[in-house]
């Protein structure tokens, strides 16, 4: 385990490309292996989790070409196995969340093959239930220790459509359904409480399938609830994928640039869906002044320049439908708190404490030891600005936000942050250590 040490510095300068989004890059993947003949991917995330999506890929047959994932201007190219293809293997989803459960949605519904899927010590403590429960609806025949947790085996099956409404805003479980959908009989629709990402909606429009939105009618619809809605497909042709930067990423040198004081950077080319910029609004919100430029867009996915500089920071309040746009920023949110003036109070996450590791308790805990006044809450934590943070040592609980966030904390801490298990961050940037130190000159 490496234990690294990130002492007070800055200001935060200059500008800098943060890498392909996470999200987008395992939808890429899986959809290309889902497509027919070759789909190039421009951009693709070089990192451990979306590595994981690569071998799953070729698990099943797919076939994946390219040196040099991640590098600007990369390309891969993979050979899609079609929608009925996949063999049947034993897929390791490494450390992927995300893997392990959008990939069941599309080998639910293929009849006479099965698969087993498992992974890291983390992924054996992460819920498969969530995406179980509505996958035996629509007939498939899933296998998990204790009915709830990896390894996942499925058996395919023949599938139909189901109307499926959410029990939480997870765009994994949307999306798996979703994915399920293209190979069951009759319509299949997902009735999401509140809007998530929306990347696999986009991405499957792009590649031929007939995917639509509607708003929730009907009595006790609540505002912004939708139905989206996925029909069979005989084949799935993707064309070309364009993959942008990562916003959760690029959110580490957000908020270490609002913090440290006279920073002043440009992350260029960043993914701006609507869907993954509660962060934005949160911070405005709590006084910082985010300049956005827009770059069109990329790969069916607006794109941005963001311009930020240090502010002086308020309390606020997150919760409801802003949760799911910021889910995994929330940690950062927690770490502006702590420079604030004021009371913060996050509430309806209590899908945090199903993430890499129970980032309510990880991170109350890593901002504690730095001397942060840091309450959890069974669906959140409330924090008490103090207007600084004194510093210390954490851990990252083998969570790459919890790493990242310890580095944040220590360039804007009094006395620097001691992060133990920094490589961690390689989950999904690892390159982040040294984009720090570019923009710390
Ligand atoms: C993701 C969705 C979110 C998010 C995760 C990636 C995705 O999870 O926390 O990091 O790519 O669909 P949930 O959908 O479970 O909230």
């Amino acid at each position: 385990m490496s234990t690294r040490r990130f002492d007070p510095a800055g200001p935060l300068r200059g500008s800098l490309r943060p890498p392909a989004d996470k999200s987008i890059s395992h939808r890429a993947a899986l959809i290309a292996a889902m497509g027919e003949g070759v789909t190039p991917i421009r951009g693709y995330l070089d990192a451990a989790d979306t590595r994981s999506t690569l071998g799953a890929v070729e698990a099943v047959g797919a076939r994946v070409e390219g040196a040099a994932p991640g590098a600007i201007g990369s390309e891969l190219r993979i050979h899609g196995v079609g929608l009925r293809g996949a063999g049947p293997a034993t897929i390791d989803v490494g450390n992927a969340g995300t893997l392990l459960r959008l990939m069941p949605g599309w080998l639910a519904g293929q009849e006479g093959e099965s698969w087993t899927l498992d992974g890291d010590d983390s992924i054996r403590r992460r819920p498969v239930d969530r995406i179980a429960a509505p996958l035996r609806e629509m007939g498939a025949d899933l296998r998990a220790r204790e009915d709830r947790l990896p390894p996942l085996e499925i058996r395919g099956a023949s599938l139909h459509g189901i109307a499926y409404e959410l029990p939480v805003a997870s765009a994994q479980v949307k999306s798996c359904v979703l994915l399920a959908g293209l190979l069951a009989a009759g319509e299949t629709r997902v009735l999401e409480p509140v809007p998530s990402r929306d990347h696999t909606e986009r991405m499957l429009a792009a590649a031929g399938a007939e995917v639509g939105r509607e708003a929730a009618a009907g009595l006790g619809a609540r505002a912004g609830a939708g139905v989206v809605s996925v029909g069979p497909a005989a084949r799935l042709e993707p064309g070309e994928i364009v993959v942008p930067a990562d916003i959760s990423s690029a959110a580490f040198f957000v908020v270490a640039a609002l913090l440290v004081e006279g920073s002043d950077v440009v992350l260029e080319r960043v993914g701006v869906n609507p869907t993954r910029t509660g962060l934005l609004t949160i911070l405005e919100r709590m006084g910082a002044a985010i300049e956005v430029e827009p770059r069109g867009e990329r790969g069916g996915e607006p794109i941005a320049d963001l311009r930020l500089r240090s502010a002086a920071l308020r309390a606020t309040e997150v919760g409801g439908a802003e949760v799911p746009l910021a889910i995994d920023e929330l940690p950062l949110v927690a770490l502006a708190a702590c420079f604030a003036e004021g009371e913060t109070t996050i509430r309806d996450a209590a899908e945090l404490r199903r993430k890499e590791s129970d980032r309510i308790e990880t991170v109350t805990a890593a901002l504690r030891a730095l001397g942060a006044e840091v309450e959890p809450t069974p669906d959140g934590m409330v924090v008490a600005g103090t207007g600084g943070l004194r510093g210390g040592a954490i851990s990252s609980h083998g969570d790459h936000r919890i790493a990242m966030l310890g580095a944040v904390a220590g360039l804007a801490s009094a006395e620097g942050v001691e992060v133990e298990g920094m490589e961690a961050a390689a989950v999904s940037y690892p390159g982040f250590e040294a984009d720090l130190a570019s923009l710390v000159g």
